[in-house]
């Protein structure tokens, strides 16, 4: 994007609401898809929970026709600068790669995630957003870091959600979680209310890295320091806090991390 188009300052994800008869259809698709049928852990395990090591379940708080959130190629916002400033800025990068390990351009993620508090939006878009990984297969997302929510022995781990399609439709969809914990310290996942229906997936914990300076000094949620000789993150954070300074939102990226997902090639008849 050249500074003549930066002239106007482009609003960070926009708010774009949800109409009330998607909030209906929304809330049947939950419970009778995907709660009894789609993520029921029978079904589940045949299906994704067996094909691929990075597969979780939906969950039932996906809204379909999330808007478009790509800021330029490869690079997308999230959050409001009002939640930014609220909750801190966290930068995450998706790689998504075939079975192979090449890196698969053009591929659409379908994203969602609470607040750090916990909370998910059910009137507006809010947090929720479609993105495309760029020429190199990966995707920038400037965020918060999303809480923990429920209680008791319904709690859920602090997770983002993701939905992940190629553009040739060569390869399966995959619906993942991608869970964020303390120190990232694994045993955060022991406590979440779906290793009740499945397994704990200690493959879909993000390992988190902090900038502690950006936070007065202070690691964020305890995640190590982001190493010193990073330069090619360290380059994409300073690319990015220069836009939240355009912003004037007087806030640099606290933390952030770094995950790569493979889809599987599109299975044959009944799913084998
Ligand atoms: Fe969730």
């Amino acid at each position: 994007m050249s500074n003549e188009t930066r002239s106007t300052l482009i609003e960070f994800a926009p708010s774009v609401p949800i109409s009330f008869p998607l909030r209906i259809f929304s809330a049947l698709r939950a419970l009778i898809w995907v709660t009894l049928i789609n993520d029921s852990p029978l079904t589940w395990w045949c299906q994704q929970g067996r094909r691929n090591e990075r597969a979780d379940m939906e969950g039932p708080v996906y809204v379909p026709g999330a808007p478009d959130r790509m800021l330029e190629p490869g690079k997308a916002v999230l959050a409001t600068v009002d939640e930014l400033k609220k909750f801190k800025p966290f930068l995450l990068q998706v790689i998504v790669r075939t079975p192979h390990g090449d890196p698969l351009p053009h591929a659409t993620i379908d994203f969602w995630q609470a607040t750090s508090a916990g909370e998910y939006a059910y009137r507006s878009y809010a947090l929720r957003g479609r993105l495309t990984t760029g020429a190199d297969g990966s995707v920038e997302v400037l965020t918060i870091s999303p809480g923990d929510y429920g209680a008791g022995a319904a709690l859920r781990t602090g997770h983002f959600h993701m939905m992940l399609q190629d553009a040739e439709g060569r390869r399966e969809q995959l619906t993942t979680q991608l869970y964020v914990c303390q120190a990232n310290n694994v045993k955060g996942m022991n406590k979440d209310f779906l290793n009740y229906f499945r397994k704990s997936r200690p493959q879909n914990m993000l390992r988190a890295w902090s900038i502690p300076e950006n936070n007065g000094g202070k690691a964020f949620n305890e995640f190590p320091k982001l190493p010193s000789d990073d330069i090619e993150s360290l380059k994409r954070i300073e690319w990015w806090n220069a836009r939240l300074a355009e912003q004037g939102a007087g806030i640099k990226i606290v933390a952030g991390g770094r995950t790569e997902i493979k889809l599987n090639e599109k299975p044959g008849w009944l799913g084998f």
